[in-house]
């Protein structure tokens, strides 16, 4: 199977994310990490550069894995790439209504098809939001977001969540 695209805002990058990426670059050829570029979620705490500089450094294990922007439909930026499949981590009942709904539509669009990996059990309850909201109010991230992820948001919120 040569091409995956595994899209999101990353915003920031978390274990469940790399957890997604690690286990489908398993199984392709090449996986294209999709950061969209104006995220529908409320304004974004880190900015494409940065979330891409911390994508690069947490998936610089991964040979068969590039990091690209893209915006507008997804579909189209899966052609552009080549990429066969849309991979997407399921981590709860609550995610899968709304993920079948963008899978058939993008089905739909394009014919392109979703494969959905289930969340590994140790990360289902993280979230790029839930994340920056403990870290905001200065709670310990570091078994959620790698080293590096942790400090990015330490120097924005302060070591003791002092910056709403
Ligand atoms: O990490 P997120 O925010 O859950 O990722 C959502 C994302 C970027 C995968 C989704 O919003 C998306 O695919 N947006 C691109 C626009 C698009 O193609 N919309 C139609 C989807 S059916």
């Amino acid at each position: 199977m040569p091409t995956a695209i595994c899209p999101g805002s990353f915003d920031p990058v978390t274990y469940g994310h790399i957890d997604i990426i690690e286990r489908t670059a398993r199984h392709f050829e090449n996986v294209v990490v999709a950061v969209i570029r104006n995220p529908q979620k409320a304004q974004a705490l880190f900015g494409l550069e940065e979330r891409q500089e911390l994508l690069h450094e947490v998936t610089a294990h991964l040979p068969n894995v590039s990091i690209r922007f893209f915006k507008g439909l997804l579909v189209d930026f899966a052609r552009d790439c080549g990429a066969e499949v849309i991979v997407k981590g399921l981590r709860a009942i609550s995610d899968f209504d709304y993920e079948l709904q963008m899978a058939q539509m993008n089905q739909r669009l394009s014919g392109v098809d979703t494969f959905f990996v289930s969340t590994s059990p140790q990360h289902s309850f993280l979230s790029s939001s839930l994340v920056k909201e403990v870290a905001r109010f200065g709670g310990d991230v570091s078994s959620m977001v790698p080293p590096a992820v942790a400090k990015r948001l330490e120097t924005r919120y302060g070591p003791e969540g002092a910056n709403p």
